[in-house]
C-alpha cells in the first residue's frame, strides 16, 4: 500500500516537472522580450517613427518664428523644419573667430599668410600678361558708385573694409577714393576668386583668356595700379567661403563688410552669415541687389531670412540693403 502511494507521488512529481520546464522557459522568454522592449528607444514614446530632422532643427516649430507666407503653399509635401531664433548655434559656420588683431597688422598678416610675404603688386604685371591687359579709367561694375558707399564710410570711418565680390574693382576703387578723400587710412580687402561665373565671358569677351584661364585677376590688379590704389587695396583671391573662414580664424575683422558675390540664395546666405561673423561690434554689413533682377535669384530672400533670424532691421539705401550689427 505504502509502496503504491510512493509510486503515485513519484509519477505526479515527474509529470509536474515535465510541465513546469516549458512553462518556466516560456516565462523566461516573456521576461527577456519585455526587458528588450522596455529598453528600446521607440518604447519610450507612443509616437510613430519620424523622419530624421534637418541639421538646423531645434525645439521651436518653424511656424512659431516664420509666418506661413515664408513657404511655398503650392507644394503638397509638408516639411517640418524647426528653428529657434535664439539658438543660432545650428547656423554656426565655425567654432569661434580668433581675438581681433589690430587693423594696422591686417595687411602685413594677409600678405604673409596668403602670399608668402610678397605683395601681389610687386613686379606686376608679369611679362606673359602685360601685353594683354588694358589701362583704362572706365571699369565695369554694378551699382559700384551708389551713394551707400559714401554714406556708410562717412558714418563708420572704417579701418578695414571687406568686400566679398570685386570683379574688376569698380566698387573697391570707388571706396578707396572715398576713404582717401576723407583722410582715412583704410585697408580694403577684396575677396573674389576672380573667375567670374560660368558663361560670363559671353558678356565680357574683351577680358583676355590664356589657355582657358580668364585674366580677371590680372586686370583687377592692373586697375588698382592704374588708379594708384595699391596701398589701400589688397586682393584675397579665393572662394568667399574659404576666405571668410580664414579671416575669422586669423582674427581679421572689418568695420564694413560688403556682399556682392554669388547672387543665388545659398551663396548670398553663406556670404552674409560668414561676413557678419567678422564684423566688429558696431560695424555694418551691406550689399547690392536688393532691388535688382538678381534679388529674384535669392539675394533678397537671404537678407530677409538672415535679418529675421538675428532680429536685425533691414535698411535700404538705393539698390543696397544695410544691416547694422548689434
Ligand atoms: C557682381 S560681381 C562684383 C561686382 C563688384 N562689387 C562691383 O560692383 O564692381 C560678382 C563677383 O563675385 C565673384 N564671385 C562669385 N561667387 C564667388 C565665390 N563663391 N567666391 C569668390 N568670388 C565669387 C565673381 O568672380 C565676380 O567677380
Amino acid at each position: 500500500m505504502k509502496t503504491e502511494q510512493h509510486n503515485n507521488n513519484k509519477r505526479l512529481l515527474s509529470s509536474l516537472l515535465r510541465t513546469a520546464k516549458p512553462v518556466a522557459y516560456f516565462i523566461f522568454l516573456l521576461l527577456t522580450y519585455a526587458l528588450g522592449y522596455l529598453s528600446a528607444p521607440s518604447a519610450r514614446s507612443s509616437q510613430p517613427p519620424q523622419q530624421q530632422a534637418p541639421p538646423f532643427a531645434s525645439s521651436t516649430p518653424l511656424n512659431a518664428v516664420f509666418s506661413s507666407s515664408d513657404f511655398d503653399s503650392t507644394s503638397n509635401s509638408v516639411i517640418r523644419v524647426t528653428v529657434n531664433s535664439t539658438e543660432l548655434d545650428s547656423f554656426r559656420v565655425t567654432t569661434r573667430c580668433a581675438d581681433p588683431i589690430s587693423p594696422e597688422l591686417v595687411r602685413r598678416t594677409l600678405v604673409d599668410r596668403l602670399f608668402n610675404g610678397t605683395s601681389p603688386f610687386s613686379n606686376f604685371p608679369p611679362p606673359h600678361a602685360a601685353p594683354l591687359l588694358r589701362r583704362t579709367k572706365k571699369i565695369k561694375g554694378w551699382g559700384s558708385n551708389g551713394a551707400v558707399f559714401e554714406n556708410l564710410i562717412r558714418r563708420v570711418k572704417p579701418h578695414v573694409i571687406v568686400e566679398v565680390g570685386t570683379f574688376l574693382g569698380a566698387s573697391a576703387i570707388h571706396m578707396a577714393e572715398l576713404t582717401q578723400r576723407l583722410g582715412l587710412s583704410t585697408q580694403i580687402l577684396c575677396i573674389d576668386d576672380f573667375r567670374g561665373w560660368a558663361g560670363f565671358i559671353d558678356r565680357f569677351s574683351k577680358i583676355p583668356m590664356v589657355n582657358g584661364d580668364v585674366l580677371l585677376y590680372f586686370q583687377f590688379l592692373m586697375n588698382a595700379v592704374n588708379f594708384n590704389k595699391t596701398g589701400s587695396i589688397l586682393p584675397v583671391p579665393f572662394s568667399s567661403g574659404s576666405a571668410l573662414i580664414k579671416l575669422c580664424e586669423w582674427g581679421v575683422y572689418a568695420d564694413l563688410v560688403e556682399i556682392d558675390a554669388g547672387h543665388d540664395f545659398f551663396s548670398a546666405w553663406s556670404d552674409i552669415t560668414r561676413g557678419y561673423q567678422i564684423l566688429r561690434p558696431g560695424g555694418i554689413i551691406f550689399g547690392h541687389d536688393y532691388f535688382t533682377a538678381a534679388d529674384n535669384r535669392g539675394v533678397r530672400r537671404a537678407v530677409d531670412l538672415f535679418a529675421k533670424v538675428n532680429g536685425l532691421k533691414i535698411k535700404i539705401d538705393g539698390q543696397h540693403w544695410v544691416l547694422h550689427s548689434t
